[in-house]
C-alpha cells in the first residue's frame, strides 16, 4: 500500500507539466551563460576547514568573520536551552512565541549599541523586507544605492514607493536626488548597506547622515557586514563612522555565528514595526536556541576583542601577500574609510566563466572560494568574494595568496 502510494506520486511528478517545459527553457538559459547554481555539501561543521562534497579543504567565502560558527560556547548556550524547552517558538512573537531568550537578545544588543531598542527577526532578508514595506507606500520616495542588498531592493519593490536608484555610492547624488524631491508630501527614506557585501567598501554614512537631516529625509543602514567587525567596540560602520541612522539593521548569520537578524532604532520605530512589519508580525519567531547561542556569541564578541585585532591582520596580511604578486583586489585602499579595510576582498574577473574557472583551480588546490556572478553581481563583474576571517592561521593566508597566483596562471593557460 504505502508502496503504491510513493510509486503513483513518483508517477504524477515525473509527467512533464507545461510548467517544468516553460520552466526547462529558463534553466536551459541561465545554463548557456554560465550561471547556473548548484549547491555544495558541507559536512563537519562550519569551521575554517570544511569538507565540501568530501573533500577537505580551507573556506575562504563565508562570512564567518569572527570564527563564531563553530565555537563550542555558543553551540553549548544554544543546547542548554533546547534541551530544557526544546526546539520551536511554536508561534509568531505576538501569538505565543515570544520567549524570555527573545527578550534577552534583544536587550543585550540594544545595551551593545547604545540604541533604544532592538527588535529580532528570523533573517536579514525579513527584516530589510518588513521594515521598509511597513515604513513606505504609494506617494512616498525611496532613495537606494545600486549596489545594496537584493533584499533592501525587494523591500522598496513590495512598498510601492517610488524607486530611486542612485549610482553606488555617489554622495551628491543622493543629495541632488533629495533636493529634488524637496517639496513632496510622502515619506523620504535614503537606504544604504554599511559594508556593500559583494565589494567590502563602506558608504559614506556621515555624508549621508548630513543630507537626510538637511532635507527632512531618513536613513536606513542595512549593517549586515559591519556589525561586530569594524568600530573600536565592534559596534560596526555606526561606530567607526559617528553616526546614528534611524533605522539600523544588523544579521546575526554573519560575524555572530548563529542565524537571524534585528532592527535597531527609537521606542516609537520599534513600537510602529510590531504593529506593523508584516514579515515579523506573521512568521513563526526564531528558535529560542538560537537567541541563546547568538547572545553568547555578542558576549564573546565583547570579551575577546583580539578576535578583531586578529581579523584586521589577517586582512592586511592576506592584501599584501596578494599585491606582492601583482594581483589587483576590487576593493580599493580608498573605499576603506578611516582606514578600515572589511574582511571581504572581492577579484574581479569579469566572465563568469573565467570566475568559475578560477574557483575550480583554487578548489583543486584545496580552498574554498566560491565564483560570484550575475545577477548576484552587475553584468561582467563576475568575481572571487575572499573573505578573510579571525580564525585563518597566517600560514594558510599566505598558501591562499600563492594557490591564487597559480590559479589564475593555469586558468589563463588552459
Ligand atoms: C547586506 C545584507 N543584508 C541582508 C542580508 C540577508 O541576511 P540573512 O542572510 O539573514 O537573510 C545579507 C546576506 O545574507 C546581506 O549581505
Amino acid at each position: 500500500m504505502v508502496a503504491n502510494l510513493a510509486a503513483a506520486a513518483r508517477g504524477q511528478a515525473g509527467q512533464h507539466s507545461w510548467l517544468d517545459t516553460a520552466l526547462e527553457q529558463e534553466l536551459e538559459k541561465i545554463r548557456a551563460a554560465d550561471l547556473y547554481r548548484v549547491r555544495r555539501v558541507i559536512c563537519g561543521g562550519h569551521g575554517v576547514t570544511v569538507h565540501v562534497d568530501g573533500r577537505e579543504c580551507l573556506n575562504f567565502c563565508s562570512n564567518d568573520y569572527l570564527g563564531l560558527a563553530a565555537d563550542p560556547r555558543p553551540a553549548a548556550a544554544a543546547q542548554r536551552v533546547a534541551a530544557a524547552g526544546g526546539v520551536g517558538s511554536g508561534a509568531a512573537a505576538l501569538i505565543s512565541g515570544y520567549d524570555h531568550e527573545h527578550r534577552a537578545l534583544e536587550e543585550a544588543l540594544a545595551e551593545f549599541l547604545g540604541r533604544p531598542r532592538v527588535l529580532l527577526f528570523t533573517s536579514g532578508w525579513a527584516a530589510n523586507l518588513g521594515v521598509i514595506r511597513a515604513l513606505l507606500d504609494r506617494g512616498d520616495t525611496l532613495f537606494a544605492d545600486e549596489l545594496n542588498h537584493a533584499s533592501l531592493i525587494d523591500g522598496g519593490r513590495l512598498s510601492r514607493a517610488a524607486y530611486q536608484r542612485i549610482p553606488h555610492c555617489d554622495v551628491a547624488a543622493f543629495a541632488a536626488a533629495l533636493q529634488a524631491t524637496a517639496g513632496s508630501t510622502g515619506r523620504r527614506l535614503l537606504v544604504t548597506d554599511g559594508v556593500f557585501s559583494m565589494d567590502g567598501d563602506i558608504a559614506d554614512l556621515p555624508a549621508l547622515q548630513a543630507a537626510t537631516q538637511q532635507h527632512d529625509a531618513a536613513l536606513m543602514v542595512d549593517d549586515a557586514h559591519g556589525f561586530c567587525v569594524l568600530g573600536a567596540h565592534g559596534r560596526g560602520s555606526l561606530e567607526l563612522l559617528d553616526v546614528a541612522p534611524d533605522v539600523h539593521v544588523a544579521t546575526l548569520g554573519k560575524a555572530l555565528g548563529a542565524a537571524g537578524a534585528f532592527v535597531s532604532g527609537s521606542e516609537t520605530l520599534i513600537e510602529y514595526l510590531i504593529q506593523r512589519a508584516r514579515s515579523w508580525v506573521f512568521s513563526t519567531a526564531p528558535p529560542p536556541a538560537i537567541a541563546a547561542a547568538a547572545r553568547e556569541a555578542l558576549r564573546i564578541v565583547v570579551a575577546e576583542p583580539e578576535r578583531r585585532q586578529r581579523l584586521r591582520d589577517n586582512i592586511q596580511r592576506f592584501r599584501a601577500a596578494v599585491t606582492a604578486q601583482g594581483i589587483a583586489l576590487g576593493q580599493p585602499e580608498a573605499a576603506g574609510l578611516r582606514g578600515a579595510p572589511t574582511p571581504i576582498q572581492p577579484l574581479v574577473l569579469g566572465a563568469s566563466a573565467r570566475a568559475m574557472g578560477v574557483s575550480k583551480a583554487l578548489f583543486q588546490q584545496g580552498f574554498w572560494v566560491a565564483a560570484i556572478r550575475p545577477p548576484t553581481v552587475p553584468a561582467d563583474t563576475a568575481r572571487l568574494r575572499i573573505t578573510l576571517s579571525a580564525a585563518h592561521e597566517p600560514a594558510q593566508i599566505d598558501a591562499l595568496a600563492e594557490a591564487l597566483g597559480r590559479a589564475l596562471a593555469q586558468y589563463h593557460r588552459s
